[in-house]
């Protein structure tokens, strides 16, 4: 493994799984820069819906349009953009617009990067290859208390939850190109009864196991 300036860790797995909390929180242990890449296929999505564009079709115009403004919109973690980004990332010239974007961000100063196909696709060469998961449930359980609260209890709603994540993993899995899946050589962390503390210690704990 080399030094941590240039260290790439990929941090992959389905949706809500604990990914962005776990490489926020990696990036600022190892003062790495953190990449979140799913906000750039949101981007692309929530133009696409703007445009009132079919985000089954439509998206690589946006995709090589893509300003730093459009990553910062506060309407990008809604039910309408988790479903058109997974519909605009199944479209290969979408993925190709915005490879190069990924990669210019690590290639430098190097970066914990979170998504779908960083370990397999993005950087298949990163130093530490993470695939984070947990049941349906736990995950559409976690969204539903990030988007409705702590004391809400409305189990249509969690239901529906539930279905979207289930949609969603079923669309990023079956894709042609770069489909959600663990790299061959991926650590893969079950977090359905760890919270965010513990899998950032785990992971810790492995870098200290490999750097020694
Ligand atoms: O990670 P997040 O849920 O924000 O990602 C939104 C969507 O973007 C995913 O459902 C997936 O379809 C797509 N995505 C992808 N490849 C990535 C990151 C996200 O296909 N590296």
């Amino acid at each position: 493994m080399t030094g941590s300036r240039r260290l790439i860790i990929a941090v992959d797995g389905p949706a809500a799984a604990g990914k962005g909390t776990l490489a926020k929180a990696l990036a600022e242990r190892l003062a790495l820069p953190y990449l979140d890449t799913g906000l750039l296929y949101r981007a692309v999505a929530r133009r696409v819906l703007d445009h009132g564009e079919d985000p089954v079709l439509q998206g690589e115009q946006h995709a090589k349009a893509i300003e730093p403004a459009d990553l910062e919109r506060d309407d990008l973690r809604v039910p309408e953009v988790d479903r058109a980004a997974s519909l605009v990332a199944r479209q290969p010239a979408v993925r190709e617009a915005l490879l190069e974007r990924q990669r210019s961000v690590g290639r430098v100063h190097g970066a914990v990067v979170d998504g779908r196909d960083i370990g397999t696709v993005v950087f298949p060469d990163a130093d530490l290859k993470l695939f984070i998961t947990a049941s349906p449930e736990v995950r559409a359980q976690r969204r539903y208390r990030q988007r409705h609260g702590e004391d809400c209890q409305d189990a249509e709603l969690l239901a529906q939850e539930v279905a979207a994540i289930v949609a969603r993993d079923e669309q990023d899995a079956s894709r042609e190109v770069s489909p959600l899946k663990p790299a061959d050589n991926a650590v893969q962390i079950l977090t359905d009864h760890m919270d965010a503390e513990s899998v950032l210690d785990r992971v810790l704990t492995l870098l200290q196991e490999r750097r020694a």
